[in-house]
């Protein structure tokens, strides 16, 4: 299925820029995207995913350019109460227990329904964790409470700042599949990662270098435009970088990022 020009974007950008000094940590970037739809935000540490995310969530004052969020001229902190916001690092207390984190998140959002707070640590599989300290939590235990913590008020837009780093490979499989869930319900999913093998759960990819979009299209299409297998190909050829292929060197890939990489 794909989006219409009919409707309307709930995120829109117009060559959004944020400048730290000499730095251009986003470089004129222009987007829109529609609800029901999840994107993915792909490129190297560095490339500027998370400033993009922070000037769209109204976390950051652009230096030029605009942003328009759920139809409100960014940064408006109001917005930030209907949206969820995953950072990449866990926002969540570590001396407070899992359902205090929870709840925590539930009241800054005006959430008084329990059941809510139930159904996200359910989600996450940490229902049976309650009174757990978060001290106590395994790193992917804390990536699992952050997006419960995300997802408590039920927001109809979602940030995700690389929300599968140090996650096990089968809750990966489980979260993409509570993500695509929540897609087909409406709700519009924007995934930061720099990890390329995620890549094609994604309805629509941006893939991102120096502040810039490179490219945009499903993996397929941004394969075939550059005319490689995989798109860790393509995108060191669309950046400029590939040829000759078999000298690419592999240089944004850490090497702890390379587990399950083949497709
Ligand atoms: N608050 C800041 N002050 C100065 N430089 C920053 C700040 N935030 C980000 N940067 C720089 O902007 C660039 C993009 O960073 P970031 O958006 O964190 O990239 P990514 O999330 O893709 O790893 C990097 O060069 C980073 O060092
Ligand atoms: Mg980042």
């Amino acid at each position: 299925m794909t989006a219409g020009t009919d409707v309307a974007p709930v995120v829109e950008a117009r060559e959004l820029r944020k400048v730290f000094g000499p730095i251009a940590a986003v470089d004129g970037i222009s987007l829109d995207f529609t609800p029901g739809r999840i994107y993915g935000l792909l490129g190297p540490n560095g490339s500027g995913k998370t400033t993009l995310i922070r000037l769209l969530v109204g976390l950051a004052r652009p230096t030029s350019g605009t942003a328009r969020v759920l139809g409100t001229e960014m940064p408006e902190r109001q917005v930030l109460g209907r949206i969820g916001y995953m950072t990449q690092a866990d926002g969540i207390y570590a001396d407070l227990s899992v359902v205090e984190n929870a709840r925590f998140f539930a009241s800054m959002y005006g959430v008084r329904d329990r059941t809510a707070i139930e159904e996200a640590l359910d989600l996450v599989d940490l229902g049976g964790r309650h009174s757990t300290p978060v001290e106590e939590l395994s790193g992917g235990m804390r990536r699992r409470l952050s997006l419960a913590c995300a997802l408590v008020h039920r927001p109809r837009l979602l940030f995700l700042d690389e929300p599968t780093v140090g996650v096990d490979p089968a809750l990966r499989v489980v979260f993409w599949e509570h993500f695509r869930r929540l897609a087909a319900d409406g709700a519009t999913i924007v995934v930061s990662s720099h990890v390329m093998d995620e890549a094609d759960r994604c309805d629509e990819l941006l893939l991102i270098l120096n502040g810039r979009v490179l490219a945009r299209g499903s993996g397929a299409q941004i394969r075939e435009t550059a005319g490689t297998h995989d798109l860790e190909g393509a995108f060191l050829r669309l950046a400029g970088r590939a040829a000759p292929a078999a000298e690419a060197p592999p240089r944004e890939a850490p090497p702890n990022d390379r587990e399950g990489a083949a497709s």
